[in-house]
């Protein structure tokens, strides 16, 4: 933090917010404050109300009454998008507000105007350049005229990002970003952080959401920490360490320390042979049953495309089997009959149904089973949501509730969750963990130790290196398109991954 001292004004100043859904209070008078140029970060589990805080400042959720904001030192309507936005509040949203129908350039230009000629027509080519020029200055390359639905996860982060970043920093008071690292490899992440600490020299206040308390560390001077709507805690950084804040954010402790077995591998049943399209070249992988394969690489190197190439849900070259079974390309339908699970990286595209509550997106891939000719058996349909929902510690007042009712980490297990009751031969994890608090992380990969000691054969691409050193009997590692390393057992280490994913000798 810049040494201002006690008594400058704070940028943002947040009074006793409250915030009700239904029955259920979800924030109960928060009260905090950023100072200029403080990184602020907010911790807490899946559900404990960092978004909500956050929406209800953009004026995207009616707080209850009683609460107020102040922006340096004035009071603002935050009930008004608007007025918060003419303040200098600029949001990178979990969910990240694009419109997926619409061009990059289009996003772009959302809520910061088109590049007009006199008399008011557009001039497409200028804007064009400037959504380019945007996403270049974070170091993304993105065709600009593709629909945002068409691009990869980080690559809508980007443009998230780049469209907050637009306006000058002097007009910028408040930069809000509700867990930006989500889908970004370690090499990405540390470029992100020049920008924010480039942002937070300016002056600028940052409020900063994560679940990788390594990045808390790394860039925050104080941490607010919420239980269940409640704030239990501001401090500095420098007088945590990540015990004892995720002491304060559960109540426990989170043993991170995991014994590798030894695991039984059995037959192959993931075979891979030059398998391509899109970023990536022709891969050869086979993943035998009861071991867990990762896949690592920086944006581009195909790590991103991998698990729906296979899959089927994109178009590809080369043959996959399964259990000797070949599969087509293009039929994920197969793929499912065949024993193949995927548990897609972009939930808000292909993981969940909007519009449907928690049972029916719990049971949505086994329905076969549930409605045996087409009728639904009420109870059994019951019972098994229930279970999806027990066994994965999903947080949400009942299984009827809508899905965009649950917190981002909810809704992730809940597809999970589905994806495990189909019992399949080979599952393919995609981002599996993404916007995961740590307790429920923590259970997450005790699933796929499961799994795994079940015989299910499990491909695992992700972009947190931890991750994958916590999980893996064996990573590869891609570089543009192709498989430029491997390593087995103990020689598994995050900083390995991140030395061979950069392409420098490890
Ligand atoms: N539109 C809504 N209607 C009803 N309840 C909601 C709605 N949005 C959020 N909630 C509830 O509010 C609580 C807080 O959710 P919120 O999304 O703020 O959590 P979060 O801390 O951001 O979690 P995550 O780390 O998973 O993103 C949750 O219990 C959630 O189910
Ligand atoms: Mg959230």
């Amino acid at each position: 933090m810049s040494d201002m001292g006690a008594s400058s004004t704070p940028r943002l100043e947040l009074r006793r917010i409250s915030k009700t859904f239904g029955l259920t209070k979800v924030l109960k008078d928060v009260s905090l404050d950023i100072s200029p140029g403080e990184v602020h970060a907010l911790v807490g589990q899946n559900g404990s109300g960092k978004s909500t805080l956050i929406k209800v400042l953009a004026g995207f959720h009616q707080a209850d009454p009683g609460g107020e904001a102040f922006v340096d030192g004035s009071p603002i309507d935050f009930s008004n998008p608007d007025a918060v936005h003419a303040a200098g509040v600029r949001f990178v949203h979990q969910d990240l507000g694009l419109v997926p129908s619409m061009s990059v350039v289009d996003n772009l230009a959302l809520g910061h105007g088109y590049v007009t000629a006199l008399g008011g027509r557009i001039r497409w080519r200028d804007q064009a350049a400037r959504a380019e020029a945007a996403l270049d200055a974070i170091g993304y390359e993105v065709n600009v005229n593709s629909l945002v639905d068409n691009l990869q996860p980080v690559e809508r982060t980007a443009v998230a990002i780049a469209r907050a970043l637009q306006s000058a920093a002097g007009d910028m008071s408040i930069l809000v970003l509700d867990e930006p690292t989500a889908t970004m490899p370690n090499a990405e992440v540390e470029r992100l952080f020049e920008i924010i600490r480039n942002v937070r020299n300016q002056g600028v206040g940052i409020l900063y959401v994560s679940h990788h308390l390594e990045e808390v560390f790394e860039l925050a001077d104080r941490v607010t920490v919420l239980v269940d709507g409640t704030l239990v805690a501001t401090e500095k950084a420098s007088n945590l360490t990540q015990r004892s804040l995720v002491e304060l954010m559960t109540g426990g402790v989170v043993d991170r320390v995991v014994e590798r077995r030894d695991r039984a591998l059995g037959e192959t049943l993931l075979r891979l042979r030059g398998v391509g399209g899109a970023e990536l070249a022709e891969l050869d992988l086979d993943v035998r049953a009861g071991e867990v394969v990762g896949v690592a690489g920086i944006t581009g190197s195909g790590r991103e495309e991998l698990c729906s190439l296979i899959f089927g849900s994109r178009s590809r070259t080369g043959d996959v089997t399964i259990d000797g079974a070949a599969l087509d390309k293009l039929r994920p339908d197969r793929a499912r009959r065949i024993g193949l699970a995927l548990v897609p990286a972009n939930r808000l595209r292909d993981g969940v149904v909007i519009g449907q509550n928690v049972r029916e997106n719990a049971n949505l891939a086994s329905m076969k089973r549930l409605a045996p000719g087409g009728w639904v058996r009420p109870r059994a349909d019951r019972r098994q949501a229930l279970q999806i929902v027990r066994k994965m510690s999903v947080k949400t007042p009942s299984i009827e509730a809508s899905i965009e009712a649950l917190s981002g980490g909810n809704q992730q297990k809940v597809v999970i969750g589905k994806w495990l009751q189909t019992s399949p031969r080979v599952l393919l994890l995609d981002e599996p963990t993404q916007g995961i608090d740590i307790a429920a992380k923590a259970e997450i990969h005790h699933l796929v130790d499961e799994v795994a000691a079940q015989g299910v054969a499990v491909l695992v691409c992700s972009s947190d290196e931890p991750e994958l050193e916590r999980l893996c009997d064996r990573v590869v590692i891609l570089r543009q398109g192709r498989v430029v390393g491997e390593l087995r057992g103990d020689e598994i280490r995050t900083s390995r991954i991140v030395h061979m994913s950069l392409g420098l000798t490890a």
